[in-house]
């Protein structure tokens, strides 16, 4: 037989009952396990994403949600798809349980429950999942790089608004800023962050992990999750690549979607957080400046090996044109393939930005979120994007 007994984990216990929440956490404790316990299904979810478990004991009837309805939703996000859920209640009808297995849960069991079998059943399913976990290499999520081709041409905006696509999409997204200084996240949605890049750039490459990268992203109600470059200049860090590629690598493999911000100048830790890219997305202005500026940058991706289909282009006409532009001609100069042209609306950005959202959650149906929503489609049916 398997030997459970010092398995070491992290248990969240969910339970809007305290002595049961006392009784289960009093247990485990004694175990070696560490304990987190939430009161309701909305901290559970929330708790999964910031606390991390390594299992979930989920009662069946909570204030806000059913425990069924909680599964269901880990079920729907990247990074908690297949952590290990035991379901606790005091219904012993075959349908309660018939619907808590079809939410995902891994196992059911009824109260009251003896500690000694519930600690079995914990020991039992998180040595089971270990064992299934380390023969499945696990899928990493796309890593999607937006740059400009030079500063203030809208690369903040369209990142933004495509991983705002993404959450709509039912992806699970972080949006980071991957810059030394000033990031306008919280400006254009109105945020009030702690830090949060700054904060694992005090690390050694070494130390940054899962869990601390969780700690410092922000959460926003839509359900996309931030990491916030520097806000003022006391916050301006230097980084080393190794931090930037640990940092890209642990949020890819957490979540459907990483979306970098990226800065447009040429420095190490860039060129780093570059290469960890499946596919970057240069933003340029159908104008003289921009587009020569465009031309270098192309080339400076070729130089670090992004080219072909790892690299599509975005027009973005932050002015309305006399002119209009000649995308056959824009394809040619900068040699790849314009992946969306996003049309001029200052309006629409200034009213969205005043209620701190991106656009397409704003006003959805206007021409600008319908062009985002676009290039975001376009992105999610590519499969050409290879590392
Ligand atoms: N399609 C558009 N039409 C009109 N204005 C736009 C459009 N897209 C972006 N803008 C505006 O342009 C300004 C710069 O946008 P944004 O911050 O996204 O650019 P950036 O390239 O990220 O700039 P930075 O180099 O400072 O990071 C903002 O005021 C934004 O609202
Ligand atoms: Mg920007």
């Amino acid at each position: 037989m398997a030997e459970h007994k010092n398995i070491s984990a992290k248990i969240l216990v969910v339970d809007d009952e305290p002595n049961v929440l006392r009784m289960v956490s009093y247990a485990l404790q004694a175990e070696g396990f560490e304990v987190v316990v939430a009161q309701n299904g909305n901290e559970a979810l929330i708790k999964v994403l910031t606390e991390a478990p390594d299992l979930v004991v989920l009662d069946v009837m909570l204030p806000d949600m059913s425990g069924a309805e909680v599964c269901e939703q880990l079920r729907k996000k990247q990074e908690t798809i297949d952590l290990p859920v035991i379901m606790l209640s005091a219904l012993a009808q075959v349908s309660d349980k018939i619907r808590c297995l079809e939410a995902g849960a891994d196992e059911y069991v009824t109260k009251p429950i003896a500690p000694e079998e519930l600690l079995a059943r914990i020991k039992a399913l998180l040595a089971r999942f270990r064992q299934v976990r380390r023969s499945l290499p696990k899928q990493p999520g796309k890593v999607l790089g937006f740059i400009g081709a030079k500063g203030g041409v809208g690369t903040t905006t369209v990142a933004l608004n495509v991983a705002s696509a993404l959450v709509e999409q039912e992806k699970s997204v972080v949006a980071a800023e991957i810059r030394s200084s000033y990031g306008t996240f919280s400006a254009q949605l109105n945020l009030v962050q702690p830090q949060g890049l700054v904060r694992l750039l005090e690390h050694d490459p070494g130390k940054i992990d899962a869990r601390e990268v969780r700690l410092r992203l922000a959460d926003l109600p839509s359900g996309l999750r931030l990491l916030v470059g520097p806000q003022c200049v006391a916050e301006y860090r230097g980084m080393e690549s190794k931090q930037v590629e640990a940092i890209i690598q642990i949020i890819g493999s957490m979540v459907d979607y990483a979306i970098l911000d990226l800065p447009c100048y040429s420095s190490d830790a860039n060129q780093a957080a570059i290469r960890c890219c499946d596919m970057v997305a240069l933003v340029v202005e159908p104008e003289s400046t921009a587009l020569a500026s465009g031309i270098v940058a192309v080339e400076q991706m070729k130089s670090w090996g992004v080219y072909g289909k790892r690299l599509g282009i975005i027009v973005v006409n932050r002015a309305p044109l006399a002119i209009p532009i000649n995308l056959d001609q824009l394809k040619t100069m900068l040699e790849h393939e314009i992946i969306g042209v996003i049309p001029t609306a200052a309006e629409a950005l200034i009213t969205s930005q005043r209620e701190g959202l991106p656009v397409i959650l704003y006003q959805p149906n206007c021409d600008v979120s319908k062009a985002y929503i676009d290039i975001t489609k376009r992105i999610s049916a590519s499969a050409g994007w290879i590392r």
